[in-house]
C-alpha cells in the first residue's frame, strides 16, 4: 500500500491545481488522506460552486455528490466518481417518473399550494424538478432555514426523498406529526392520519439505511449501561430515534459539537462508521463509540478506495476519465435554480 499512496503523492504533484479532490466526512481513512479538501454535502458543494481552477474534480463521495459538482462547476471542468457504483440507495428511492406522477395527482388534491424540496441526497433529475417548479435543495445543515423559506413561498411543501430528515425537521419547526402525510411511490398513495387538507409537509417515502439501523432500544440500553454518555445523532434516523436521543444534527453539527466537548465526556455517536471511527482516532481525550455496537458502514460510500482512487489517477495520466460525470444542459440549468435558491441563503 506504501508504493500506491506515493503514487497518488506522485500524480498530485504532477497535476498540481488541475487535480482537487474532494471527501465527504463518510469516506475511509485511506482516500481521506489525500483529499484537498473534506466536508458535508452542504461543504463540498460550496467547494465545487467556488473552485473555477481545477480541470479534474475527483471526487470521493458518492453519485449524487458528483452529479451536483458537475452542475456547479464549469463546463470545462470534468467530475470524475472513481467507482460508478458509489451511488446512493436514498436517492434511488426517488426516480423522476414517479415523482412527476406524484406531483400530477398531489396537485389534484392540493392545487398550486405545493413547494417542493429535495434534500440534496437525490438525482440531478430530481434537482431540476425541484428548481423548475420553484423549489429549492435542503441539506442536513440547512434544512430548518430552508423549509422555513418553502413557507414564505407555498402554504404546503413536498419532502423529497428522505422522509426523516423531512419529518425530524418540520417536527422541530413546531409542525405537529398529524400535519404530516406520506407520500407512498411504490403504491402511488398519500396516507395521512388526520384531514387531508390539514397537511402542511407531504414526506417521500424514502429512507437511509444506514442511519435507520439506529434504534431506540440502543438508547434504552445505553441509558441503562452508561448513562453519562451523550446520545447524538444524525436527523436521517427515525423520528422516535432523534426524539430519543440527546443532541440532533447534521454531519457537521456533530463534528464541531463533539470537537468543542470537555475532555473525559462519553459520546454514542449515530451515524457512519468511518466518521464515527475518525472522530474517535482525533479526539483520544474523549469517548467516542458508535450507538449501534455493529457498526453502520455506507456500503456505497466505501466503494470508493485506495484502489479505486489509484486507478481513476492513474487512468487520467493517460487521458482516459473514470468515470466522468456529466449531466445534461436542461437538467443542469433546471437543477442549479433549486441549488442556487439554496447556496444564496444563509443557513
Ligand atoms: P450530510 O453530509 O449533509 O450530513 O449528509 C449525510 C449523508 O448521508 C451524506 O450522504
Ligand atoms: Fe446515501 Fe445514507 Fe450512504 Fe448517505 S449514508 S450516501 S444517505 S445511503
Amino acid at each position: 500500500n506504501d508504493e500506491k499512496r506515493e503514487r497518488i503523492y506522485e500524480i498530485k504533484r504532477i497535476l498540481g491545481n488541475r487535480l482537487f479532490i474532494p471527501g465527504h466526512h463518510y469516506q475511509r481513512n485511506e482516500v481521506i488522506e489525500f483529499a484537498d479538501a473534506t466536508g458535508d454535502s452542504l461543504q463540498l458543494a460550496q467547494l465545487s460552486k467556488a473552485n473555477r481552477d481545477a480541470e479534474y474534480i475527483v471526487f470521493c463521495g458518492v453519485h449524487f455528490m458528483a452529479e451536483t459538482a458537475d452542475m456547479l462547476t464549469a463546463n470545462n471542468q470534468h467530475v470524475i466518481l472513481p467507482d460508478l457504483k458509489a451511488g446512493c440507495s436514498m436517492a434511488d428511492m426517488a426516480d423522476i417518473a414517479q415523482t412527476e406522477k406524484a406531483w400530477i395527482e398531489l396537485q389534484k388534491v392540493y392545487g398550486d399550494t405545493i413547494l417542493p424540496l429535495t434534500y440534496v441526497n437525490s438525482t440531478a433529475a430530481i434537482k431540476a424538478f425541484c428548481g423548475r417548479n420553484g423549489g429549492a435543495t435542503v441539506t442536513s445543515s440547512n434544512a430548518k432555514a430552508m423549509v422555513e423559506w418553502a413557507f414564505t413561498q407555498k402554504q404546503r411543501l413536498l419532502f423529497l426523498p428522505d422522509q426523516h430528515l423531512g419529518r425530524n425537521t418540520a417536527y422541530d419547526l413546531g409542525i405537529e406529526l398529524h400535519e404530516m402525510a406520506i407520500w407512498d411511490p411504490i403504491k402511488h398513495e398519500l396516507v395521512c392520519e388526520g384531514p387531508i387538507e390539514n397537511v402542511k409537509v407531504i414526506l417521500w417515502k424514502g429512507h437511509c439505511s444506514v442511519h435507520e439501523k439506529f434504534t431506540v432500544a440502543q438508547i434504552e440500553e445505553l441509558r441503562l449501561t452508561s448513562p453519562e454518555t451523550t446520545v447524538i445523532v444524525h436527523p436521517e434516523c427515525t423520528f422516535e430515534v432523534v426524539q430519543a436521543s440527546d443532541m440532533n444534527g447534521s454531519t457537521h453539527y456533530i463534528i464541531e459539537t463533539i470537537r468543542k466537548a470537555a475532555p473525559g465526556t462519553s459520546w454514542a455517536v449515530g451515524t457512519e462508521m468511518n466518521l464515527v471511527n475518525r472522530l474517535a482516532q482525533q479526539h483520544p481525550d474523549k469517548k467516542i463509540f458508535s450507538l449501534n455496537p455493529t457498526m453502520c458502514p455506507c456500503l456505497t460510500m466505501n466503494r470508493i478506495d485506495l484502489d479505486h482512487l489509484l486507478w481513476s489517477l492513474e487512468e487520467l495520466m493517460v487521458g482516459n476519465l473514470h468515470y466522468p460525470i456529466t449531466v445534461d444542459e436542461t437538467t443542469t440549468l433546471e437543477g442549479n435554480l433549486a441549488l442556487k435558491r439554496m447556496l444564496d441563503r444563509p443557513s
